[in-house]
């Protein structure tokens, strides 16, 4: 490894800024030791909860297809087809916490200068249930996590104090930071959900009590497609579905736009950037919108389930990139973050063609507000 691919996020020494996110390729001891042995600079484990978990009886996770020069979309196996996004209804982890922790402790005993973030959920509806928070906390922290993800964002949950559920709720989302915050020794970062329509008040609410890092995106609420011949969703049991998570291609440019909201809102603060990516070329923009570090599930997941080749095209690309550039002195990731950020703005500040004006929808200056106000008095 380079040492142009080492970087610091949230006080973390990090060999290099890519990670693998909370999801299957992180589900279990041996993927996340194989996932170090192939060159991840950190890993986020499978979300790990104290309420019992029972998934769906059927698959799990499914790919949605393109079929080039063609509208057809659909999750059957066809040759040719491209990858359109992954589609979800996995709850977190099916193990239990006291199955975790001497995981948790043998993996970081194994590769300690790789960072373990663990995600942890919990319901946040009552005192008792805040305590799990922190008990989760202390637990793996203890056993030697160098991170807590706190998952503010799983789309499946039915109930209102759980998941995203919490993550569109910024009182109850800062509360929540704030509990654990309150015992942790290691850094926390707040993981959001994309289903908000403004991303950036849930962020306030987590910087506020105190989160060290922003995580985004989570899965964005979808449905599978139905196939016309069954009039069926084309994953289903029993006929019936429930809103699932998108990820994948298809939520690159969606989620980039949340992390834009982000970054503008939070210049100075730390953020992860998840969402579509399985090359350098995808975490690019990441880097440049202001983030330090980058998660990847989809593309790992389809890469021999820990995404041995893409964390050595994503390693290669950025030393390549920096090579490339080497004329304009940046020495890693760090020289890189929020390159872009500001040139994200308000429609009416994008250039009109030749000697045009346009206001953003408003008319000319001061004369607008006038007439509202002559209306009302
Ligand atoms: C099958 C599956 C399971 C997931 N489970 C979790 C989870 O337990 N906790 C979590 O925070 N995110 C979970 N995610 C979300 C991913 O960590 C990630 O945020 C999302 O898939 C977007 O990244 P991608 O486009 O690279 O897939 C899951 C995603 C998938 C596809």
């Amino acid at each position: 490894m380079g040492m142009q691919l080492v970087s610091t996020f949230t006080g973390l020494r990090f060999e290099n800024p890519f990670l693998l996110a909370s999801a299957p390729p992180t589900e279990s001891e041996s993927n996340i030791l194989r996932a170090f042995d192939a060159g991840w600079g950190g890993v986020v484990t499978k979300t790990i909860g104290l309420h019992p978990v029972v998934n769906v009886a059927g698959p799990k996770t499914k790919f949605l297809r393109a079929t080039p020069d063609s509208p057809h979309l659909s999750m059957q196996k066809r040759p040719g087809a491209a990858l359109h996004s992954s589609w979800n209804w996995e709850l977190i982890s099916d193990k239990t916490l006291d199955w975790w922790v001497p995981r948790i402790s043998r993996i970081k005993k194994a590769h300690p200068t790789r960072i373990l973030v663990a995600s942890i959920m919990a319901g946040s509806g009552s005192d008792e249930e805040l305590l799990h928070w922190q008990e989760l906390a202390k637990a793996c922290q203890d056993e030697g996590a160098d991170a807590l993800e706190l998952n503010l964002s799983c789309p499946h949950m039915d109930r209102k104090d759980m998941g995203s559920n919490i993550g569109k709720d910024p009182e109850l989302l800062s509360i929540v930071t704030q509990v654990v915050k309150e015992v942790a020794r290691v850094p926390v970062w707040a993981k959001l959900t994309p289903s908000t329509t403004d991303i950036a008040v849930e962020a306030r609410g987590a910087f506020l009590a105190g989160a060290d890092a922003i995580s985004s995106s989570n899965t964005f609420p979808s449905l599978p497609l139905i196939d016309e011949d069954t009039l069926d969703f084309e994953i289903h049991v029993d006929g019936f579905v429930s809103t699932g998570g998108l990820g994948g291609p298809a939520i690159l440019p969606l989620s980039l736009a949340k992390m834009s909201q982000l970054t503008q809102a939070f210049p100075t603060d730390n953020f992860s950037g998840i969402g579509g990516i399985s090359s350098f070329e995808h975490a690019l923009n990441y880097f440049l919108l202001g983030c330090g570090t980058v998660q990847v599930c989809t593309a790992a997941m389809l890469d021999h389930a820990v995404g041995p080749n893409v964390i050595r095209e994503l390693s290669a690309g950025l030393g390549q990139f920096l090579e490339k550039h080497a004329d304009r002195g940046w020495k890693g990731v760090a020289d890189l973050v929020g390159l872009r950020r500001d040139r994200v703005v308000a429609q009416s500040k994008i250039r009109r063609p030749g000697e045009k004006d346009y206001r953003g929808g408003y008319e000319a200056e001061g004369y607008a507000e006038e007439k509202e106000l002559r209306i009302k008095n």
